[in-house]
């Protein structure tokens, strides 16, 4: 027999050993069996009727292994009680069962049949519910999944839309900028460099360099450039996150943690680095400013392992000891030109969505329990 099947065996001997005589098998089965043996045993054979009861309560012990363990523990218990039982109901050596031999031989086989019948009603009973608790949890992923699908749909749905329509007027808005810009250059060339509407025309070219900058970045968001992926080791992305963000931390009083990683299997995804960088920075840097008003705090970046169906899944996660965000906000923060910020161009969250889109990611927010904070989950596909 090979070596790994005998171990098994033996694990599941003793596996059964350890069920056969748990604490609550002893004490509502074995435990009672014996007292009703001895019970039985020194009872004189004037009193039939105490026979008569003591024989039948045996079935009581039974019944319980059965229904704690199942076949397993019914028929232990049964064996056990026939064998123990015998010599008291045959043989006269050792006191004697006043009863019929014929009633008490088939008391001895009806011990095993009620085990047996129990036993194998309780397993199936058993085998039932461990599949209907197996369907739900099923469900309740599948569930799930779809939910996640669905919300990611309705948002990749807006962004889209919106999307289209940005980079739309962003475009519209350029061309002109550019002829007002070139106009307003030549203007500039024939106005003497000390007359005061030179300065005004300065001011002119000035706001319309800043107003062309916004319509680019708008156009950034509108349009982004697809994603270059490649596979990449996620600790260097969070390495990378980190240095980034540590000096802004340390003015801010806030301490920088990256958890190490303690998975086995190397972190590699396919994605495109400097996207995911940019993601997980964007994420950060909220953090810090959540963690602003507060003066101080922890900013968490770890990775871990999990297992999405089939698929082998990375997840990076960047948690900020922040206040919690609303509910009525949570839904809306991936939105964009959502902000509760002033200045805030509520398009860093949007950006955040799309580039894990691309990357084939999952990007989700929680508040982490007891108001300890902020947590932005995204979760990656394992790349070869
Ligand atoms: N870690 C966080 N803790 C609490 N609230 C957050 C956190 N991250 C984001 N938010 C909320 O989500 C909103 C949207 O974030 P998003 O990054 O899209 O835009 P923003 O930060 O407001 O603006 P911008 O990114 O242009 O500076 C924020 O205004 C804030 O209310
Ligand atoms: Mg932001």
């Amino acid at each position: 027999m090979p070596e790994q099947r005998r171990v098994s065996l033996r694990e599941g001997l003793l596996s059964d050993l350890r069920s056969i005589f748990s604490p609550r098998m002893v004490l509502t089965a074995w435990i009672p069996c014996l007292l009703i043996t001895t019970l039985h045993y020194r009872t004189g054979a004037q009193h039939a009727w105490v026979h008569d009861v003591l024989r039948r309560l045996y079935y009581l012990p039974i019944l319980f292994a059965a229904f704690s363990e199942g076949v397993r523990g019914g028929i232990s218990l049964s064996a056990f009680a026939s064998l123990i039982y015998f010599p008291h109901a045959f043989l006269s050596i050792v006191g004697r069962d006043p009863g019929d031999a014929l009633e008490k031989g088939l008391e001895i086989l009806l011990y095993n049949i009620v085990a047996v019948v129990a036993g194998l009603l309780v397993d199936r009973e058993r085998r039932e519910r461990e599949k209907q608790v197996r369907l739900a949890q099923e469900l309740s992923a599948a569930l799930e999944e779809q939910q996640r699908i669905e919300s990611q749909l309705i948002r990749a749905g807006r962004l889209g839309a919106l999307g289209e329509m940005t980079a739309g007027i962003a475009h519209e808005i350029k061309n002109p900028l550019h002829a007002m810009k070139g106009t307003a250059e030549i203007l500039r060339d024939v106005v003497p460099a000390d007359a005061p509407e030179r300065r005004m025309l300065d001011l002119h070219i000035g706001e319309i360099d800043r107003l062309a900058q916004t319509a680019e970045r708008f156009l950034t968001f509108a349009r982004p450039a697809p994603a270059d992926r490649r596979p990449l080791d996620l600790r260097e992305v969070v390495g990378r996150v980190v240095s980034l963000v540590e000096t802004q931390a340390r003015k801010d009083g806030v301490n920088t943690v990256a958890l190490p990683y303690a998975g086995k299997a190397v972190p590699r995804v396919l994605g495109d680095a400097d996207q995911l960088t940019q993601l997980l920075l964007n994420i950060a840097i909220n953090g810090l400013q959540a963690m602003a008003p507060l003066g101080g705090g922890e900013l968490t970046l770890s990775i871990g392992r999990e297992r999405g169906g089939e698929k082998r899944i990375f997840v990076v996660r960047v948690a900020n000891t922040g206040p919690p965000i609303p509910a009525d906000q949570l839904e809306r923060i991936f939105d964009p030109f959502f902000t509760t910020k002033d200045g805030g161009t509520g398009l860093g969250l949007s950006i955040c969505s799309r580039i894990a889109d691309q990357n084939e990611g999952v990007l989700s927010v929680r508040n982490l329990p007891g108001g300890k904070g902020v947590e932005f989950s995204l979760a990656l596909p394992a790349g070869e």
